[in-house]
Protein backbone atom coordinates (compact mmCIF):
# COMPACT_ATOMS: atom_id res chain seq x y z
CA UNK A 1 0.00 0.00 0.00
CA UNK A 2 0.93 3.45 -0.49
CA UNK A 3 2.44 5.79 2.33
CA UNK A 4 -0.86 7.29 4.10
CA UNK A 5 -3.14 4.19 3.07
CA UNK A 6 -3.70 1.30 5.52
CA UNK A 7 -5.96 -1.37 6.03
CA UNK A 8 -9.38 -0.29 8.28
CA UNK A 9 -9.18 -1.98 11.60
CA UNK A 10 -12.30 -2.62 13.93
CA UNK A 11 -11.26 0.67 16.08
CA UNK A 12 -11.75 2.36 12.65
CA UNK A 13 -15.33 2.13 12.78
CA UNK A 14 -16.00 5.59 13.92
CA UNK A 15 -13.54 6.96 11.97
CA UNK A 16 -15.81 6.13 8.60
CA UNK A 17 -18.55 6.58 10.46
CA UNK A 18 -17.52 10.42 11.03
CA UNK A 19 -16.94 10.87 7.50
CA UNK A 20 -19.73 9.23 6.14
CA UNK A 21 -21.48 11.93 8.42
CA UNK A 22 -19.76 14.42 7.35
CA UNK A 23 -20.90 13.76 3.33
CA UNK A 24 -24.59 12.83 4.33
CA UNK A 25 -26.81 14.31 3.25
CA UNK A 26 -24.83 16.24 0.64
CA UNK A 27 -23.56 13.14 -1.26
CA UNK A 28 -24.98 10.33 0.56
CA UNK A 29 -28.70 9.38 1.04
CA UNK A 30 -29.45 8.74 5.15
CA UNK A 31 -30.69 5.64 4.37
CA UNK A 32 -27.11 4.33 3.14
CA UNK A 33 -25.75 4.80 6.55
CA UNK A 34 -27.17 1.39 7.50
CA UNK A 35 -25.60 -0.17 4.09
CA UNK A 36 -21.99 1.48 4.51
CA UNK A 37 -22.24 -0.27 8.48
CA UNK A 38 -23.19 -3.38 7.08
CA UNK A 39 -20.70 -3.31 4.38
CA UNK A 40 -18.04 -2.56 6.72
CA UNK A 41 -18.95 -5.44 9.01
CA UNK A 42 -18.83 -7.75 5.86
CA UNK A 43 -15.97 -6.72 4.28
CA UNK A 44 -13.62 -4.90 6.70
CA UNK A 45 -10.81 -6.91 4.98
CA UNK A 46 -11.08 -4.75 1.69
CA UNK A 47 -11.60 -1.45 3.38
CA UNK A 48 -8.70 1.40 3.40
CA UNK A 49 -8.01 4.63 5.46
CA UNK A 50 -6.15 7.28 3.91
CA UNK A 51 -4.25 9.29 6.72
CA UNK A 52 -2.73 12.81 6.92
CA UNK A 53 -0.82 13.74 10.07
CA UNK A 54 -2.02 10.92 12.57
CA UNK A 55 -5.87 11.42 11.13
CA UNK A 56 -8.11 9.67 8.81
CA UNK A 57 -9.47 12.12 5.84
CA UNK A 58 -10.50 9.56 3.43
CA UNK A 59 -11.24 5.94 3.13
CA UNK A 60 -12.52 3.38 0.27
CA UNK A 61 -12.82 -0.08 -0.70
CA UNK A 62 -11.51 -2.67 -3.28
CA UNK A 63 -12.91 -5.77 -4.05
CA UNK A 64 -11.45 -8.01 -6.67
CA UNK A 65 -13.25 -10.57 -8.34
CA UNK A 66 -10.93 -11.79 -10.70
CA UNK A 67 -10.93 -10.25 -14.11
CA UNK A 68 -13.42 -7.26 -12.44
CA UNK A 69 -12.89 -5.22 -9.41
CA UNK A 70 -14.51 -3.19 -7.75
CA UNK A 71 -14.57 0.25 -6.12
CA UNK A 72 -16.31 0.60 -3.06
CA UNK A 73 -17.55 3.44 -0.42
CA UNK A 74 -14.98 6.19 -1.41
CA UNK A 75 -15.54 8.94 0.64
CA UNK A 76 -13.00 11.98 1.32
CA UNK A 77 -13.60 14.47 4.65
CA UNK A 78 -15.24 17.60 3.28
CA UNK A 79 -12.31 19.63 4.57
CA UNK A 80 -10.05 17.47 2.56
CA UNK A 81 -11.97 17.43 -0.40
CA UNK A 82 -9.81 18.84 -3.50
CA UNK A 83 -6.43 18.39 -2.28
CA UNK A 84 -5.77 15.05 -4.34
CA UNK A 85 -7.17 12.44 -1.96
CA UNK A 86 -9.33 10.97 -4.12
CA UNK A 87 -7.08 11.27 -7.51
CA UNK A 88 -4.67 8.94 -4.68
CA UNK A 89 -7.27 6.29 -4.19
CA UNK A 90 -7.83 6.06 -7.22
CA UNK A 91 -4.38 5.24 -8.18
CA UNK A 92 -4.10 2.59 -5.10
CA UNK A 93 -7.18 1.41 -6.70
CA UNK A 94 -6.07 0.42 -9.94
CA UNK A 95 -2.73 -0.52 -8.76
CA UNK A 96 -4.62 -2.62 -7.05
CA UNK A 97 -6.68 -4.40 -9.06
CA UNK A 98 -4.17 -4.63 -11.59
CA UNK A 99 -2.08 -6.74 -9.10
CA UNK A 100 -4.84 -8.41 -8.05
CA UNK A 101 -5.54 -9.58 -12.30
CA UNK A 102 -8.18 -7.40 -12.93
CA UNK A 103 -8.65 -5.66 -16.58
CA UNK A 104 -11.84 -2.94 -15.54
CA UNK A 105 -13.03 -1.84 -12.19
CA UNK A 106 -16.71 -1.33 -11.43
CA UNK A 107 -17.85 1.78 -9.58
CA UNK A 108 -21.58 2.55 -8.53
CA UNK A 109 -21.63 6.52 -8.58
CA UNK A 110 -23.92 8.55 -7.76
CA UNK A 111 -24.84 11.90 -10.14
CA UNK A 112 -23.10 14.06 -8.21
CA UNK A 113 -19.30 11.69 -8.17
CA UNK A 114 -19.96 11.10 -11.72
CA UNK A 115 -17.71 13.33 -12.95
CA UNK A 116 -14.58 12.89 -10.69
CA UNK A 117 -14.52 9.25 -12.40
CA UNK A 118 -15.26 10.68 -15.74
CA UNK A 119 -12.54 12.59 -15.36
CA UNK A 120 -10.40 9.81 -14.62
CA UNK A 121 -11.24 7.50 -17.64
CA UNK A 122 -14.29 5.99 -16.15
CA UNK A 123 -17.19 5.54 -18.46
CA UNK A 124 -21.11 5.88 -17.41
CA UNK A 125 -23.30 2.13 -18.43
CA UNK A 126 -26.57 3.09 -16.82
CA UNK A 127 -27.94 4.99 -14.46
CA UNK A 128 -31.48 4.53 -12.03
CA UNK A 129 -33.32 7.60 -10.77
CA UNK A 130 -33.32 7.90 -6.95
CA UNK A 131 -31.10 4.92 -6.72
CA UNK A 132 -29.73 5.67 -3.94
CA UNK A 133 -32.63 7.46 -2.37
CA UNK A 134 -34.74 10.71 -2.92
CA UNK A 135 -32.41 12.78 -5.15
CA UNK A 136 -29.79 10.69 -5.40
CA UNK A 137 -29.42 8.98 -8.58
CA UNK A 138 -27.09 6.10 -9.15
CA UNK A 139 -24.51 5.80 -11.99
CA UNK A 140 -23.33 2.92 -13.09
CA UNK A 141 -19.65 3.24 -14.48
CA UNK A 142 -16.82 1.27 -15.23
CA UNK A 143 -12.70 2.54 -15.14
CA UNK A 144 -10.75 -0.19 -18.36
CA UNK A 145 -7.32 -0.67 -16.88
CA UNK A 146 -6.45 -1.90 -20.85
C1 LIG B 1 -15.58 12.38 -5.18
C2 LIG B 1 -14.42 12.47 -4.17
C3 LIG B 1 -14.07 11.06 -3.69
C4 LIG B 1 -13.20 13.08 -4.88
O1 LIG B 1 -12.13 13.17 -3.96
P1 LIG B 1 -11.24 14.51 -3.84
O2 LIG B 1 -10.17 14.26 -2.84
O3 LIG B 1 -12.14 15.67 -3.61
O4 LIG B 1 -10.62 14.56 -5.29
P2 LIG B 1 -9.22 15.19 -5.76
O5 LIG B 1 -8.77 16.25 -4.80
O6 LIG B 1 -8.27 14.08 -6.04
O7 LIG B 1 -9.72 15.88 -7.09
C5 LIG B 1 -9.14 15.73 -8.31
C6 LIG B 1 -9.83 16.64 -9.28
O8 LIG B 1 -11.21 16.23 -9.43
C7 LIG B 1 -12.07 17.33 -9.16
N1 LIG B 1 -13.26 16.84 -8.49
C8 LIG B 1 -13.36 16.36 -7.23
N2 LIG B 1 -14.62 15.97 -6.99
C9 LIG B 1 -15.31 16.20 -8.12
C10 LIG B 1 -16.67 15.99 -8.51
N3 LIG B 1 -17.59 15.46 -7.68
N4 LIG B 1 -17.03 16.35 -9.77
C11 LIG B 1 -16.13 16.87 -10.64
N5 LIG B 1 -14.84 17.09 -10.32
C12 LIG B 1 -14.44 16.76 -9.08
C13 LIG B 1 -11.27 18.26 -8.28
O9 LIG B 1 -11.75 19.58 -8.39
C14 LIG B 1 -9.87 18.10 -8.84
O10 LIG B 1 -9.73 18.90 -9.97
P3 LIG B 1 -8.30 19.58 -10.36
O11 LIG B 1 -7.32 18.44 -10.52
O12 LIG B 1 -8.59 20.30 -11.63
O13 LIG B 1 -7.96 20.46 -9.21
C15 LIG B 1 -14.74 13.38 -2.97
O14 LIG B 1 -15.04 14.68 -3.42
C16 LIG B 1 -15.85 12.88 -2.08
O15 LIG B 1 -15.60 12.21 -1.09
N6 LIG B 1 -17.09 13.23 -2.37
C17 LIG B 1 -18.21 12.89 -1.49
C18 LIG B 1 -18.46 11.41 -1.36
C19 LIG B 1 -18.79 10.79 -2.69
O16 LIG B 1 -19.57 11.30 -3.46
N7 LIG B 1 -18.19 9.62 -2.94
C20 LIG B 1 -18.45 8.85 -4.11
C21 LIG B 1 -19.53 7.87 -3.81
S1 LIG B 1 -19.86 6.88 -5.22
Amino acid sequence: MKPGIRAFGEADLSACLALFDANCPRFFAPNERAEFIGYLRAHAGEYRLCERDGRVVAAFGVALHGARARLNWIMVDPAAQGSGAGGAMIAATMAAARAGGAHMIDIAASHLSEPFFARHGARSRGRIADGWGPGMHRVDMELSLD
